[in-house]
């Protein structure tokens, strides 16, 4: 930029500064509104503080603030939507800004009429501070728009604890702007614009629609959503479960284990005690034919005493597998006190 560009820049600032001195600012010159809305039109003033008169500065304040709808200047009798002088204000019209620096008027209901300029207009204690900006704001309204859903993912399946972010628009770009949304037809107490979603678990999975607040002639077309089943499980409880039928199996593994050892253990013992009992019969037969000849009497008689010994031997073997079969039978009583405490767990 040259010095003569920034000289023209300044003197043309200084120009404005000195010739206008008030401002009226819109944000949005241009926006759009469905019919039934509810519509806000920023704005926002500086007026002026003061005027020379007679060389003389006077002071100003604003005693009068409004906004009109098609008309250049909006002053004298022109017809205004808000005025603040009157008290017959269609209340559709709100002004929610004050005398000092904000102009901001929000249309409720917003119908076909509203499909027009409007403009604000300041009027001091002195037609010296009195200003409308020409520029205005353009508000065109459309009918019947149907709201449409857009998603901040392109993905429809979802997995837990993934997030996602719906939001409610149409042809129109809104301010403030009350929608309602619907899951299956429900309405859920959200009215913003955007639907945050998340951490999703499988009964965010329905369809979703929204509509303005004001008119449900807009409803979308539904969204369907879907959270993969079985996304949103609790992972700790999980672990327990899993750690809970763990420890089971295991404890019933090693009680089978237990179980077979004793078994296995009494099985080889009455095995053995079976041998020894075949034995006696043998050997009891092997002495019982054995012939008794008169000469041997003695002999007979003596082994007829060692056989009585023996007998008694036998029987104090034959005790054994008895003691055994007991034992055994401890083992399944023992069996049965597991199994039941496995059950239980
Ligand atoms: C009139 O409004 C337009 C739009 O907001 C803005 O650009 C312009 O500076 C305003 N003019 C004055 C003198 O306030
Ligand atoms: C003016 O008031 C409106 C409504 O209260 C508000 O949204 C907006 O931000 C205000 N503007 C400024 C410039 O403070
Ligand atoms: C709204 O106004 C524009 C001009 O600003 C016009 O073209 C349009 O047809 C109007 N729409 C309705 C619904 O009156
Ligand atoms: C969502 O809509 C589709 C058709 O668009 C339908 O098949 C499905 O059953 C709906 N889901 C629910 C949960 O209503």
């Amino acid at each position: 930029m040259s010095v003569y560009d920034e000289v023209t820049l300044w003197s043309f600032m200084f120009l404005l500064a000195g010739a206008v001195g008030q401002t009226v600012i819109y944000p949005f010159t241009s926006t759009c509104a469905v019919k039934r809305s509810t519509l806000t039109l920023l704005c926002s003033f500086t007026p002026l503080k003061s005027f020379n008169e007679g060389g003389r500065e006077v002071p100003l304040k604003i005693v009068r603030v409004r906004w009109c709808q098609n008309h250049e200047l909006c002053q004298g009798t022109t017809p205004s939507v808000y005025d603040s002088k009157s008290t017959k204000n269609d209340p559709r019209y709100q002004y929610l800004g004050d005398m000092k620096t904000n102009c901001t008027l929000q249309i409720r209901d917003v119908q076909e009429r509203d499909n027009r300029t409007f403009r604000f207009r300041m009027e001091a204690d002195n037609a010296a501070g009195h200003y409308t900006n020409r520029t205005g704001v353009n508000v065109r309204v459309v009918a019947g728009t149907k709201m449409r859903i857009i998603s901040s993912s392109e993905d429809k399946k979802f997995r837990g604890n993934e997030t996602v972010t719906l939001l409610c628009t149409s042809v129109c770009t809104f301010h403030q702007l009350e929608v309602t949304w619907f899951k299956d037809g429900h309405a859920l107490s959200e009215t913003g614009l955007s639907l945050h979603l998340g951490p999703l678990t499988a009964k965010d999975s329905g369809n979703y629609t929204c509509a303005l607040k004001a008119n449900q002639n807009t409803l979308s077309e539904p969204y369907s959503l879907q959270v993969e089943a079985g996304a949103d499980v609790n992972l700790p409880l999980i672990v327990g479960v899993v750690f809970g039928v763990l420890l089971a199996v295991i404890t019933l593994i090693l009680i089978l284990f237990i179980i077979k050892r004793k078994l296995a253990a009494a099985e080889d013992q009455s095995a053995a005690g079976g041998e020894m009992e075949q034995k006696h019969p043998d050997q009891t037969y092997s002495i019982i034919m054995k012939p008794a000849k008169p000469e041997e009497e003695e002999e007979a008689h003596q082994q007829g005493t060692s056989q009585a010994v023996e007998d008694i031997s036998y029987a104090a073997v034959q005790f054994k597998p008895k003691k055994q079969k007991s034992r055994h039978m401890e083992d399944a009583d023992e069996a049965v006190v597991y199994s039941s405490l496995a059950s239980r767990g």
